[in-house]
């Protein structure tokens, strides 16, 4: 048993490294309910991830629902503020930036999320979409702002002569997550969480956004934080993959090499589940506060760890799974 995947996360420099990291969430912390006696509940959301996303990386990032994917993926462009532990972004601490620090990082970091009809103002054209960012970060000349759009949109293959000026409800899906994409790399950012990007979209659709979107990592020099339910569209263009479950991931590893040798017995149940790229396929929803009688534990241990924290085994080159007792 080894300490963790320590080497293999380690990289010359890496563009977001991230170590411990915690995000906690307190229910029921009012007033009120401190006067009614009751005590807040708290959901382990995200609890102790470490990672490290290189230059030009899509990182895959799969997990059922609730397992904590959209809250780690937020919590490492700020959008939340991180309970516990480290995020450095180019080797600079961002844990716990705020002012101008922070403005700059929102630059830097963008999130896509997986519906592009609520994501996009339906009252803002496709130009003012893609240049609002420009604006909120204070690109005062119209005319660098307008190269920049049709750069931005030129690099999403959406032909903006004809595209400028048409709103958002006018468009497919496809066509909207490219404007979505266009809109999170006007800015020039280095790293993207792209959260599900392509759960919501026809089949039909979705390789030509997982190519786009590695196409741009590879262009652009992108770290990419790829989260998906669907571990065979993260083999579409992720070389590494890290498996999550409640919280924490519990499977790290070569992409090719955790789907042929899954070791962990939820990477196992998840794969079973996932027999293909279909959205429309079952989703299930893990509780953060599983049932104690163990219907949703992760395995039918028998056995227990002695360990006090969880620790990971390298099973083979480049394939680390935790102990799947703890
Ligand atoms: N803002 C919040 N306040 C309280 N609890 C939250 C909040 N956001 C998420 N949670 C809880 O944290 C856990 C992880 O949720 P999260 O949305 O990160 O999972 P997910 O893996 O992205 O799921 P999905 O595949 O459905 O998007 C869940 O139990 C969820 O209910
Ligand atoms: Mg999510």
């Amino acid at each position: 048993m080894d300490d963790g995947p320590g080497g293999w996360l380690t990289m010359a420099s890496p563009v977001v490294e991230v170590q411990g990291l915690v995000k906690h969430f307190t229910l029921g912390g009012g007033v009120v309910a401190s006067m009614l006696g009751r005590s807040p509940r708290v959901v382990k959301a995200v609890d102790g991830v470490d990672l490290t996303i290189g230059r030009s990386e899509v990182f895959g990032l799969v997990g059922e629902s609730g397992s904590g994917k959209s809250t780690l993926g937020m919590t490492l462009v700020k959008l939340y503020q991180p309970t516990e532990g480290s995020i450095s972004f180019r080797g600079r601490d961002v844990t716990r930036i705020a002012g101008s620090a922070l403005k700059t990082y929102r630059k830097d970091a963008q999130i896509i999320f997986q519906d592009p009809y609520g994501s996009l103002n339906p009252r803002l054209s496709v130009a003012q979409v893609v240049e609002e960012p420009l604006r909120i970060h204070g690109v005062s000349d119209d005319a660098e702002r307008g190269t920049k759009v049709v750069e931005a949109l030129d690099r999403v293959r959406v032909p903006a002569a004809e595209y400028l000026d048409r709103y958002p409800h006018e468009l497919s899906g496809g066509l909207r997550q490219r404007i979505a994409i266009a809109r999170a790399i006007v800015l020039e950012p280095e790293f993207i969480v792209a959260d599900e990007p392509v759960s919501m979209l026809d089949v039909s659709i979705q390789a030509g956004i997982l190519e786009l979107l590695e196409r741009l990592s590879r262009e652009l020099g992108l770290a990419v934080l790829y989260v998906s339910h669907d571990i065979a569209t993260v083999r579409y263009i992720c070389d590494r993959v890290a498996v999550m479950y409640l919280g924490r991931f519990v499977e790290y590893g070569d992409t090719e090499t955790v789907i042929a040798r899954p070791g962990h017995p939820y990477t196992k149940r998840l794969m079973a589940a996932v027999p293909s790229v279909d959205p429309a396929s079952q989703r299930t929803r893990v509780d953060a506060h599983p049932d104690p009688s163990g219907s949703d534990t992760a395995g039918a241990a028998t056995e227990t760890c002695t360990h006090e924290e969880p620790h990971w085994e390298e099973v083979e080159p480049e394939h680390y799974v935790a102990c799947p007792l703890h």
